[in-house]
């Protein structure tokens, strides 16, 4: 079985309806390590030793945030720059990380609509999500299909439901895999 890493971007998790559902969904399960970023480094410094010891122990990571800006929170650009270094993750000897697997998990505000060229945000999400499909690969890694909740705000409880016992499906199946 797989060991999946859920590596988690949050900054204000008391305002959270979405990521903390999710987050709950899959509490708890075996072989599955979940990780608060924000709560293990408020101040954004990150042990970039921890978390390379962490990615070495999990077959599978997980990105796991809403989505701001077209992007992730900050601290998720910063574990990049900082974890994934030369001679680590990519570069001359960088193959700690080949073969593993990467998902992005994420909520947006906008709808699927909106991720078209004809919709208000232009850019498709595979488009977007071209910087973490494209970090993965350099770092030998495969870049899984990401799992996504579009308008969050229309979400109604028992939509919301339905997606986070989607989430420790996936999970699940990831685990599996
Ligand atoms: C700073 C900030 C930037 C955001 N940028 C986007 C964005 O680029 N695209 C989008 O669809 N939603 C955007 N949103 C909406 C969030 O994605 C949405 O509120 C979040 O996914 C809800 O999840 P939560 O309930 O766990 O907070 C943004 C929200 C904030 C606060």
């Amino acid at each position: 079985m797989a060991r999946v890493l859920i590596l988690f971007a949050h900054p204000a998790l008391h305002r959270s309806r979405v990521n903390v559902a999710l987050m709950e969904a899959v509490q708890g399960m075996e072989g599955v390590t979940f990780r608060d970023l924000y709560e293990e480094y408020p101040n954004l410094h990150i042990d970039f030793e921890t978390e390379q010891e962490l990615l070495l122990d999990h077959d599978v990571i997980v990105w796991q945030h809403p989505f701001y800006w077209y992007s992730g929170p900050a601290i998720l650009k910063e574990w990049m720059d900082v974890v994934l270094e030369y001679g680590f993750a990519y570069g001359e000897g960088g193959t700690r990380l080949t073969g593993k697997k990467v998902m992005s998990a994420l909520t947006t505000g906008g709808p699927l609509e909106a991720y078209q060229r004809e919709g208000y945000n232009h850019y498709t999400m595979k488009e977007l999500l071209a910087p973490f499909d494209q970090t993965a690969r350099l770092c030998g890694m495969e870049y899984l299909e990401p799992f996504i909740i579009h308008g969050v705000r229309q979400l109604t409880a028992v939509q919301l439901k339905e997606f986070a016992a989607k989430y420790r499906q996936q999970i699940e199946e990831l685990r599996q895999a």
